[in-house]
Parts: C-alpha cells; structure tokens; sequence
C-alpha cells in the first residue's frame, strides 16, 4: 500500500477508531506518531502497535489538540524530520436541543472537532507539501446527515467536510490530498462518552439495526482500512471526498 517508512500522525490515538488506525499503519511499516490526552491509555496503543508490528518506529506525545496543535507537528518533526500523513481523527459529542443547551457547549464541540483541525492542518501544511502527503479527516454522518438534539456536533462535523474540501482545493497544486470519511455508529466508547447508560447504549446498537441498510453497527477495522487506503497512493487521484463508511446509513430516508 506504499506506506511503509511514511510519517503519520494519529490524534486521539489512545482508543477507539484512533488505536485502531494507529495499530493498521504500524501494520503498514509507517512510523506512527500516537497523541492523545491519556498518557497510560496511549501506551496501550504503544503495546498494540508493537504487538503488530515488532519493528514499528513509534512517537508518544501527551497532548491535548485544542491547545497543542503547533507542539505536536513541531515534536514530530524534531524526531522524524518530515511528515507524509496527518489523521485528525480526535473528537467528541455532546447532546441536547436548542432550547436547553448550553453556549459553552458550542464552544467546547467546535474547539476540538473544527478549531484543532484548522491548527493542525495549518502547521501540517508546510510539511505535507515538502513530502506530497495527505490528510484523512474523521468526520461523521452527522456531517452529511441531520439528527435532533444533536445540532453542535453534526454542525462541527458538516463544518469539517467542508473544510475538508476547500483545503482539498487549496492545496491540490501542491499535489497533498485531503479527504474526510464519515462513519455511522462504530462500536468504540464515544457514544458512552456521550453520556449513555450501558441499557441505552444496548438500545441503540438493537435500533442500529434498522438505521443502518447493512442491519448492524460498524467496528473500528472498517474505519481504518478505509482510511489506510485515503493515506496510500491506491487513492492518488482522491481529494476532497467525504467518504459514508456506514453500512448504508446515508442513503435512507424515513418513511
Ligand atoms: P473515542 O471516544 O474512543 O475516541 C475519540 C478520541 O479522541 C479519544 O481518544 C479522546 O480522548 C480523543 N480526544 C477527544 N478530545 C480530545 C482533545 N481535546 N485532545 C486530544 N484528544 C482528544 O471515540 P471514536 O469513536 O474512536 O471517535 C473517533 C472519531 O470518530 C471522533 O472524531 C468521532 O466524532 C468520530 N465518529 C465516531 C463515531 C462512532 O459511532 N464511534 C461515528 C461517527 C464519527
């Protein structure tokens, strides 16, 4: 897949569809910068990627991308010397309607699902250029797709794949791709995250069944693979796309 010695940065890397993807690059032979906040739940993904890849060459930095962007492209220089791949895949959700949320909520979504990957992708740039990379943003069918009570995050995510396509365009001279893939429910603990009991959480993954056309929920792999191939070249004439990974989920319509 032509990924083998790249450099490619993972944010939160310490679960979910970031460990995942982590673990699928050190698969590749990349040399894989793994960030995120949890610093003991990073050295899982460390034993992971070693565990699948004994030779892996692998960066650890403990930082937070609402408030780190510049010092996790800068670390990742200072030991690697370039960067071929960025994955902004950290991010997060909260619920509630209009009428009940609270402002900072606006604030706090928009901060890490938007505001890091416009820091991020702008130190990443110069870089990216010198090597032809790309950039695979984690985004949601929350961007393509409404849902109630839900209005900050699939505004966060719609705003991502937009961005994600006029950086697509800005940067499309210089040969760097950029591209977005949009998953459906995936198994991981972002929806505990979010708030739900471990019944609601059985709940939905049971009327998962009928919201996704493909009849289940997705796993973390499935995103990965996808967005191993958006990293290679077998997607070198890919840009600005925001690819449904969701067994279907954006082609319905209720009825
Ligand atoms: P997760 O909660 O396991 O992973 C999210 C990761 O982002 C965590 O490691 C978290 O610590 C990290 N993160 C959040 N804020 C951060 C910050 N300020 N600085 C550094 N790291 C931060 O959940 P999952 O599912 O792996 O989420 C990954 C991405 O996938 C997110 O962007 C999410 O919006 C997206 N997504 C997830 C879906 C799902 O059903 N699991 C569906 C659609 C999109």
């Amino acid at each position: 897949m032509s990924l083998a010695g790249k450099v490619v940065i993972v944010t939160g890397a310490s679960s979910g569809i970031g460990a995942t993807t982590a673990e699928e690059f050190a698969k590749q032979g990349s040399k894989v910068v793994l960030t995120g906040r949890n610093e003991a739940n990073l050295k899982a993904t460390e034993a992971a990627c070693k565990a699948a890849n004994s030779k892996v060459e692998l960066l650890l930095i403990t930082a937070d991308v609402t408030t780190d962007a510049e010092k996790i492209i800068k670390t990742t220089i200072e030991k690697f010397g370039q960067l071929d791949v960025l994955v902004n895949n950290a991010g997060f959700g909260e619920m509630g309607a209009i009428l009940d949320i609270e402002v900072d909520q606006f604030d706090r979504v928009m901060n890490t699902n938007l505001r890091s990957v416009f820091l991020l992708t702008k130190y990443a740039a110069p870089h990216l250029i010198k090597t032809q990379g790309n950039i695979v943003n984690v985004s949601s069918i929350a961007g393509l797709r409404s849902f109630p009570s839900a209005s900050v995050y699939c505004t966060s995510k719609a705003a991502l794949d937009q961005f994600t396509r006029c950086i697509a365009l800005d940067l499309a001279s210089k040969n760097v791709r950029v591209n977005a893939v949009n998953p459906g429910t995936i198994v991981t603990d972002f929806q505990r995250r979010i708030g739900l009991s471990e019944e609601d959480y059985a709940k939905l993954l049971e009327h998962s069944k009928t919201t996704h056309a493909l009849g289940r929920v997705g796993q973390p792999k499935e995103v990965a693979d996808v967005i191993i191939f958006l990293a290679s070249d077998s997607s070198s004439f890919i840009t600005g796309a925001t690819l449904p990974i969701d067994g279907g989920k954006h082609a319905m319509c209720p009825r």
